[in-house]
């Protein structure tokens, strides 16, 4: 340890702290001595049976850097929000009992077009980033409207509370499925005002280490043209962006695609050059063997969106077998085709939604016939996904505890006085707290939050 490297460190954390840097296990450590340095990354990481262990944690001290979690708190990496309708936050619980393609035409399209109106949407895209950032979400991704200019107001709002945003101005032409009111008015204009999106969001003011990200958004096959998909993805080759869009998500999305297309989307994404190591790829039920291929041949990554997809997927997700696969995965809360914005919830919505896929549905069917064998996902399985597995699919350097990863944090503090989550240290193990974070943990119990180094709440 020489005070040159000490010098380059902004402060250290010094917490009781759970990771999951590989898939299915988790890591606990007790007063481990996390390093940050002056860009808000990680320097180091220090266990306390480590040498020197005292001499850091003594030396960081002297120099007043030293930030202390309180025992019975605990430290985990900020959680990763892989797929987000920021406009549909005023929708949240509402018209759920409709299917898919009445909701989008009913409630969605409706109030997205309100987005037209800077003040309006300024003010909702205020609240959505403050809420996510609330709940733990250090990293978001975000379909914004196809308008521009508020579009870039909801990057503007990641980048001045602090939070990682990956935000996209949706694309959708297609007459047949798009309404009047709410659709580019052509292919070349939606083009032209996409790229000055991505320039805009690059070029915003204090954008300089890349905290937001613009994403190609194509919104989903039905409601883009092929020269929209082919236009986009030749955005996406010339300046290798993040992509994201709906992937195979219900019954009549799939059966549209194969109606219009004769092609599965994993298929006409790929056709038009909409893939790469960075594309996120919502729901993503209905895919096929030669899908799942293509998806680890691209690395590309899904946002598996449990809630939501009880109510708009007419199938259950195959998690349990895209773990086993390898193919990236992580979580997102699809607000507001489910109405909670918390990525805790969507971890335990992943382990319940498994759980009833295992078991099956029908009590007239012989237990042995009626779900599907060796289908659960672990607790720690959701926690992976929530964090690591998020940071994969966006290619980041995020949901890890990890020299060279982003400090991107949050701080649990369990309670009596407030929500539902308690411990009790005599009786619960690592494991048991970690599970109970997961089913429990509400925003009450998000103390602090870090993005980047730099605290944005508490
Ligand atoms: N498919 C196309 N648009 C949407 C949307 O806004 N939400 C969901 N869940 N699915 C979609
Ligand atoms: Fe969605």
């Amino acid at each position: 340890m020489t005070e040159l490297t000490l010098d380059t460190i902004d402060f250290a954390i010094l917490a009781d702290t759970f990771h999951a840097p590989t898939k299915g296990s988790f890591e606990f450590h007790s007063d481990w001595l996390i390093l940050v340095d002056r860009n808000g990354d990680i320097a180091a990481t220090v266990d306390k049976n480590q040498p020197h262990y005292g001499d850091w944690l003594a030396a960081i001290a002297a120099q007043n850097k030293l930030r202390t979690v309180e025992k019975g708190h605990y430290l985990l990496p900020g959680l990763v929000d892989l797929h987000c309708h920021a406009p549909q936050w005023p929708q949240a619980g509402k018209g759920l009992d409709l299917p898919l393609y009445e909701w989008l035409q009913n409630y969605t399209f409706p109030l997205e077009n309100r987005y037209r109106d800077n003040a309006f949407a300024d003010d909702i895209y205020a609240d959505v980033v403050s809420t996510l950032l609330a709940n733990g979400t250090t990293s978001a991704v975000y379909f914004a409207s196809i308008h521009r200019e508020s579009s870039e107001l909801l990057a503007q709002h990641c980048l001045t509370q602090g939070q990682r945003g990956f935000v996209g101005k949706v694309n959708m032409d297609n007459a047949e499925q798009c309404p009047d009111f709410y659709r580019e008015s052509s292919v070349a204009q939606a083009l032209a005002e996409t790229e000055q999106f991505v320039h805009n969001v690059f070029a915003l003011p204090g954008n300089d280490i890349g905290l937001v990200s613009p994403v190609i958004t194509p919104r989903f096959v039905p409601s883009c043209t092929p020269q929209m998909l082919r236009g986009l993805g030749d955005l996406v080759q010339k300046y290798d962006l993040h992509m994201q869009t709906h992937c195979s998500e219900s019954d009549w999305a799939r059966d549209y695609a194969q109606s219009q297309f004769g092609k599965t989307d994993i298929e006409i994404y790929a056709e038009h050059g909409l893939l790469n190591r960075k594309s996120v790829l919502a729901h993503s039920i209905f895919l096929t063997e030669n899908d799942v291929a293509m998806i680890k041949d691209y690395q590309a990554g899904i946002g598996h969106c449990p809630l939501s997809n009880m109510y708009f997927a007419n199938a259950a997700m195959q998690t349990r077998e895209l773990l086993d696969a390898g193919v990236q995965i992580g979580l997102g809360s699809d607000i507001a085709g489910a109405p909670v914005p918390s990525i805790f919830r969507a971890a335990f919505d992943a382990v319940s939604h498994s759980r009833v896929r295992e078991d099956g549905v029908n009590g007239r069917i012989d237990a042995a016939l009626r779900g599907e064998a060796n289908s659960r996902v672990s607790y720690v399985e959701a926690f992976w996904m929530a964090t690591a597995g998020g940071g994969q699919v966006l290619d980041s350097k995020v949901g890890v505890f990890a020299p060279g990863y982003h400090f991107d944090a949050l701080v649990i503090e369990p309670s009596r006085d407030f929500g539902n989550l308690r411990v009790y240290s005599d009786m619960d193990s690592p494991r048991d707290i970690l599970e109970k974070v997961i089913a429990l943990a509400s925003r009450e119990n998000i103390q602090r939050v870090w993005v980047q180094g730099r605290l944005v709440r508490g």
